[in-house]
Formats: structure tokens, sequence, C-alpha cells
């Protein structure tokens, strides 16, 4: 069957999917009518899916209302992240495989039983406290896929620390602006990581990070990985081995509060500099455990791996707590898809038996460009459910997917959410949802999604605006840290009322959402989330740039490339070496991710009379549409936009 609306194809429900599912169409319908007409019933109910120390008699609490955003759920109620984790499982699941971690070297994996994780989180945890971490303190972690990394996050979530896991791909600079945001006296790294083969030196960025925070962590912990050598602070560096030979394997769970923090990731905005999105305890692993269980269909006994790095939300909740709440196995992976070969992915699945494989549309466009004979030349036949999170996925890729990976059998999860989010918001449940390519599909329990025109005026039936959602789900963030006016101002109060999640979308005649990418400053490189005035800011700080202006344009495999229009001081001359050297020093400035793409010298940028640069001319120009950039009246010099045109045609 062909969609009407959008011309792909329509895959309906395999029958033995809907007969199997947790859920099924009718059940969809049922329960999502019901998380809407008796939302604290449905919610009280989805609240017990986890172990409550105390239990809870209020489940929610919440106001989007000007002036008063706040948000809580299951508030009198308390708990701890990691004995929901770990400890309620141990009675039936002690031998079972908890983490499954394979190293970048294909020779190289283990399997860690849930006993094994609760002596492993304990320890961790007694390390953290002899090092003086007590509950609410911030801890960071910048490590890379390895075990530990899971340990040190339960670890803190056990004695009720609040971890803030920085990307191991980020700079020191960046790690350094992480580390004073939250005041973590205490800073959890390896020696090396190990990726493709190649090392990357995380023990010497931190180090590089502590001593542009004027030295405020007073412990650094360092995992040995890879037995490089590594400079050593007497007073400050501990080898965690060491630390761990001194401390017991158990730790009693901290009770926390369900609307204590649970961790703080830095994502970034259109705005200034990273934010600081603050989790809670108890809403955000009730929130991770149901779409876990329900989006990827998890039963008991099913391999899960989830590709992404524990650096973004998406390894915090579908690596890590949503997986480990439901007693799932989840497998961890520390190399990348194209090492040693571009068969890497579909050689893991039948090593480890994968049933559900969860990765992102910049991984899939790549490997699709080396053909179909690298996945071929496995098996898959474990694979029964796969996913895509990050960005849109196109058509084309979707449908390799499908038949290539999938081999027409496994159903795709298109998942739509964000950092704020929390946890998966508009998706399809494989037993219930029939499928269109490139189609976020339906809105997930409790999802009220709603799309607005620019003055913030609903739009009904089949149309396109901007996405808004309009009640509070429990996994919602629920501020920033330490700035709750800031959390109010980027996303309440564009469309008073609501929640505005910076992301245009399209909704069909069937009520099918398909999200068309962000409308706002932040660009989408290989689903990592990137603020333009960050890159920016990093230009205009190099001594030969004037102003800086960055915009996206379309990339084959990484959805979005960075384009920056660069104007350079008086004297300065435009040259190949010196484009290379801005490329550079934004790399190391904040990290191989913001590395322009395409620099362009521009003698001026298209600004209003009023000094304002007209960013919608500098995208239609990076998008290579001279033809549709659509009023230039307002322009100040009107002859800049000629020059900028010229240009980008010699740029391709
Ligand atoms: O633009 C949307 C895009 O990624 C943004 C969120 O990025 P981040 O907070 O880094 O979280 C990524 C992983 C959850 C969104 O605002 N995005 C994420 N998933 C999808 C998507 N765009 C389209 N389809 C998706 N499935």
């Amino acid at each position: 069957m062909t969609d009407g609306n959008s011309g792909v194809s329509v895959y309906d429900v395999p029958a033995e999917w809907s007969k199997r599912a947790w859920i099924d169409d009718a059940k969809y319908r049922e329960m999502y009518a019901r998380s809407l007409s008796d939302p604290d019933g449905f919610w009280a109910e989805q609240g017990k899916r986890i172990d409550w120390m105390k239990p809870f008699s209020k489940v929610s609490n919440c106001s989007f209302e000007p002036g008063n955003i706040s948000i809580k759920w299951f508030e009198d109620g308390t708990t701890n992240v990691a004995w929901n984790c770990i400890d309620r499982h141990l009675p039936k699941r002690a031998n079972q495989v908890a983490i499954i971690w394979e190293g970048d070297d294909p020779n190289e994996s283990k399997e860690i039983t849930y006993a094994e994780l609760a002596r492993e989180v304990a320890t961790f945890a007694n390390v953290l406290k002899a090092h003086g971490v007590k509950k609410g303190d911030t801890v960071t972690v910048y490590l890379p896929m390895i075990p530990e990394a899971a340990y040190a996050m339960l670890a803190c979530a056990r004695i009720g620390a609040i971890h803030s896991v920085v990307f191991g791909g980020f700079s020191p600079d960046s790690l350094a602006g992480r580390i004073e945001g939250c005041g973590s006296k205490v800073v959890i790294t390896a020696d090396e990581g190990l990726r493709g083969g190649r090392k990357v030196a995380l023990k010497s960025n931190a180090d590089e990070a502590i001593r542009k925070t004027g030295d405020t962590v007073k412990s650094l912990i360092v995992v040995k990985r890879t037995g490089g050598s590594v400079a050593w602070n007497a007073g400050r560096d501990v080898w965690y081995h060491e630390e761990t030979a001194k401390v017991s394997a158990t730790c009693l769970p901290a009770e926390m509060k369900a609307e204590d923090p649970l961790f703080i990731l830095y994502t970034s905005g259109s705005t200034g500099a990273p934010k600081g999105v603050v989790h809670s305890t108890g809403g955000y692993l009730v929130f991770a455990s149901m779409t876990h269980q329900y989006v990827f269909d998890y039963h008991d006994g099913d391999i899960y791996w989830c590709t992404a790095d524990v650096g973004w939300v998406t390894g915090h909740s579908y690596i890590l707590y949503g997986p480990l709440a439901n007693g799932a196995t989840t497998l961890m992976f520390e190399g990348v898809p194209n090492y040693p070969d571009n068969s890497r992915f579909w050689s893991v699945i039948d090593k480890h038996k994968v049933n559900i494989f969860y990765t992102a549309p910049t991984a899939i466009r790549a490997l699709m460009q080396s053909g179909d004979a690298p996945v071929k030349k496995t098996s898959r036949a474990s694979l029964r459910l796969l996913g895509s999170v990050g960005e849109p996925i196109n058509p084309e890729a979707w449908e390799w997917y499908h038949r290539v990976v999938g081999e027409d059998r496994c159903p795709i999860v298109d998942t739509w959410w964000q950092t704020e989010t929390g946890g998966i918001l508009i998706t399809p449940l494989p037993g219930a949802t029939k499928l269109k390519p490139g189609s976020a599909t339906q809105p997930f329990f409790g999802v009220v999604p709603e799309i607005v025109d620019a003055e913030g005026k609903m739009l009904e039936g089949a149309t396109e605006g901007n996405l808004c959602i309009t009640k509070s789900w429990p996994g919602q963030m629920r501020t920033v840290y330490g700035d709750h006016a800031r959390f109010e101002q980027t996303y309440f109060s564009t469309y008073k009322g609501k929640y505005f999640t910076g992301d245009g979308c399209r909704r069909d005649a069937d009520g099918y959402y398909w999200i068309t990418g962000r409308v706002d400053d932040v660009i989408n490189v290989s689903g990592h989330r990137m603020g333009t005035a960050e890159v920016e800011s990093s230009l205009v700080a190099h001594p030969a740039v004037s102003e800086a202006a960055v915009v996206g344009y379309p990339h084959d495999i990484k959805g979005q490339g960075i384009y920056a229009y660069v104007t350079l001081m008086q004297g300065q001359e435009p040259s190949e070496a010196l484009r290379k050297e801005l490329i550079a020093w934004v790399r190391k400035d904040i990290g191989p991710i913001a590395s322009p793409d395409l620099i362009q010298f521009a003698p001026g940028l298209p600004k209003t009379r009023s000094g304002k640069i007209m960013r919608r001319i500098l995208r239609k120009i990076a998008e290579d549409e001279p033809s549709s950039l659509g009023d230039t009246s307002t322009l100040a010099d009107p002859a800049v936009v000629d020059d900028l045109v010229r240009n980008r045609q010699n740029n391709k």
C-alpha cells in the first residue's frame, strides 16, 4: 500500500507482532485514550512498575503557566534508581547477564551479570564516598564506552550524587565549562579511550580542563583502559583499581525523593552556553522503563543493543536506565561501525545474538554507501526489531535499513525525542502502528503534541508548523541546572502555556507526525546537537576573524553539515591555509563534532538596517538555493548577497 500524502509505502503490522507484542492497535488506542482522560489513574498504575521505598500518594503536580513552571511527579514517594536497576532483580536474575560489553577490538568482550553489577556499583559508590562525595553533590564523568561508565553512573545514583556525563569527544575547554557549570569536585576519567583502533587522550584532556577551571577539582579518579602513559598529579589523581582495593563491595542505597535530581546532561540550544538539563529520580525512571518496554517490545531473555554513547541522553535512557530498570540484557559497544570493517555492527549482532537494535540515521546512511555486501555476509537471523533516533531518517535510508538489514521482517521504530524529554515521545509501537518510512508516527501514552503557527495558534488536521507538547509527562526535564528562569525562557516563553520543542513538524491526514528538523538556531550534525552560536563564538575568538555566522546545510551522511560564513579582520587575506586553521581551531575549541564542513570567506554579511544578521538568507545560500532567497528588501546593503551567492558557487 502507498501513502496518499507522501507517496511512501505503508507497512502493516506483521500478524505475529500484533499477537506477541505488549501493545496491539486496540490496546494502544485504549491506553492512549485513558492516559488523557484519567492521567493520574493511568500514571499511578505505571508508577508501580518501579519499587518505592515509601510509596507515592500524589501522582502529578505540574504547571506550564508563565511565571510558575513547575513539574513534579510522584512527589511524596521515595526510591533509589540503582536499587531499582540492580537489587530488586537479584532474587531472580543474579546470574543473568545485565551488560554485554563489546570492545573496540573484536576479540575483546565480556559479560557482566546482575550479581557482578551489584558488587561493581557498590564498590564504585564506596570509592566515591571515600573521596567525600555526598548526597546532592555533582560528579563529572568523562569516560569512554567501558563498563566502568555504567558503574560510575549507577554508583552516583546509589549514593544520591548527581552525575554529569560529558561525551568523550568533547575538548578540554568544553569539559572545563561543564565541570564549572555544575561545580563538580570529583571527576572520573580513563587513561585513554579507544575508538576505531585510535587512542583518545582522555586523562590529558581532563588535566587541561581542570587547569582551566582553576583547579577546583579535588579528586580525579582514573580508570585504566589502555595502560598508556599519563601525567600524574599526586595530590589529586588516583587509580580506580587501587581505590577499589580499599573499600567494601556492599553499599546501602540512599533513600531519594522522587523529585531529587538523578543527572545533569549539557545540551546545546540556540543561544548561550550549553544548558544543564536536569532529570529527576522517580518520574524519569518510570518513563525510561515504560518506553523501553513498550517501544522496543522488550521481553525477558531478549538481547538489546543501543549503539549510542553514554555521553548522550540516548545512552542514559536506553543503554542504561530503561533496560536495567526492566531487568534486561543490554549491550554496550566501545567501537565504531566501520572498524575493523563496515560489517562490524552486523558481526556484533551475530556474535551476541542481538534481537533488538537501535541506532542513528547517520550510521545507516554511512553504511548504506558501502552497499549490501558487508551486511549480507552476516546472518542477522536473531534480529527482530530495528530502531532509529537522533534526526529525521530519509525514506531511502529507512527502506534500505528495512529491506537489507532487517530482511523485510523487522519493523522499524523511528523514535522522536530530545535530551529534554528524557524518553521517547513520538514513535511507532511495533505491534500496533502501521509504518510510513520517514514518519515518527504517533504519540506515546500521555503525550499530547500540538502543531502551532508562528503566532502560537493551534493548527488542526493535516498541517505543518512548530511542534509543542501541551501536557507534562513523567520523564520531562525539571529545570536548567541553577537557572530555572532560563528553563522557562527557553521552553515555555515562545508559546505560553506549552512546551516548545524547537522542531518543525507536519501532521498528515492519518494523524501521523513527520518531524521536519529544527526551526531554531540549532543544527543536527550526525544526530549531535550543535548551537550555531557556540561555533560562531569559537570562530570569532580567532584573532583573524571579525565576524562569523553559522548555519546548517543538507549533507548526504551527516544529515546536516556546518556551514560557516567568516568575515576577516582588516588586513587579513582569505587563504586555504587560514580555512584549514579555522577548522582546526573550532575542532580543538569545542570538539571534532563541531568542525565546520565548509567555510566561506565573506567580505560582508547580510544585515537588516538595524544590524541583525538575516540568517534566513544565509541558510538559503548554504542550501544552494539562491533563487528562493525571499524578500531581501529590508537589507542594509543588498549587494552583499550577490557576492555571497557568487562565492557559494565557488565553494562547491
Ligand atoms: O530535532 C530533533 C532531533 O534531535 C533533536 C534532539 O536532539 P538531542 O537532544 O541531542 O537528542 C537526541 C536523541 C533523543 C530533536 O529536537 N530528533 C531526535 N530524534 C528524531 C529527531 N528528528 C526526527 N526524527 C527523530 N526520530
